[in-house]
């Protein structure tokens, strides 16, 4: 028992030093038809106040946020962890960046001194000299015949920048890749009961959550909002 707990305690722990990657947990927040944004990207929450504060503690267990350009430029999140209104905490980010197309304007620039941000990236070139010098970590990775990452190897570098748990807040194309690659240890969903209808952003491409082999390790209600914690098998 006590074996058990400490090995809970202690999984990505053991997982990251086994495989050298980061134990990689992805949160979403999906509406009733398994959507995670509107078909126009517009700006509008999917889950109640209840599952965002989840989703604070959520961040503040991990070592670091994995996002993507797409995410930032849509949403333009500070990825900040708030568990009370007065105390903003900050924590590492990682964004995948292949074209460097984040705006220098974007949240997540600001308070740069207070966090590390690192950026993966094909280009380099002026404006990753200029974030470069606003402190950002820019690591420097080469396109594949699909113009992507070889996000295994990605992860692996992410590992080598001592960040051994990260929580991974993009949408559906990144997160579809990842399971491809099988780099997902943990899926924590809040299912809220809107419907965004056949347009709208998948959370899965080509797929249902169900199609995953998953097993559930946790379910709470939030209000209206369903939050699952499954482990991937
Ligand atoms: N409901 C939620 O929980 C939640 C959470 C976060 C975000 N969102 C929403 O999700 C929407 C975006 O979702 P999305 O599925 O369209 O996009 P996404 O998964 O956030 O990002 C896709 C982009 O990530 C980059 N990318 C992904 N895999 C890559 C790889 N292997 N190599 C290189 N680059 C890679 C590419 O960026 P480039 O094309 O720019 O190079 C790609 O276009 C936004 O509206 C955002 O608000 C929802």
């Amino acid at each position: 028992m006590i074996k058990k707990k400490t090995y809970d305690l202690n999984k990505f722990f053991f997982k990251s030093i086994k495989k050298s990657q980061p134990f990689t947990k992805v949160k979403l927040a999906i509406s009733q038809d398994e959507k995670i944004a509107w078909h126009n990207y517009k700006s509008k929450w999917i889950s109640n106040e209840f599952s965002r504060q989840y989703g604070h503690k959520l961040r503040s267990t991990s070592q670091a946020i994995l996002t993507t350009s797409k995410t930032i430029i849509k949403d333009n999140p500070k990825l900040t962890v708030r568990l009370k209104k007065t105390n903003e905490i900050h924590i590492p980010i990682i964004v995948i960046d292949r074209y460097l197309k984040i705006p220098i304007s974007s949240k997540i620039l600001k308070d740069i001194s207070k966090k590390r941000i690192i950026i993966f990236t094909s280009k380099k070139n002026k404006k990753s000299r200029d974030l470069t010098k606003l402190g950002c970590e820019l690591v420097y990775f080469k396109l594949n015949k699909m113009n992507k990452f070889n996000l295994k190897n990605l992860f692996k570098k992410i590992y080598s920048l001592k960040i051994a748990d990260v929580l991974v807040e993009a949408g559906g194309i990144l997160f579809t890749d990842l399971i491809k690659n099988k780099l997902v240890d943990e899926l924590h969903i809040f299912r809220s009961n809107i419907y965004i209808g056949h347009k709208g952003k998948p959370a899965i491409l080509k797929n249902k959550i169900n199609d995953l082999k998953l097993s559930i390790q946790e379910k709470k209600i939030f209000k209206n909002d369903f939050y699952y914690k499954y482990n991937l098998i």
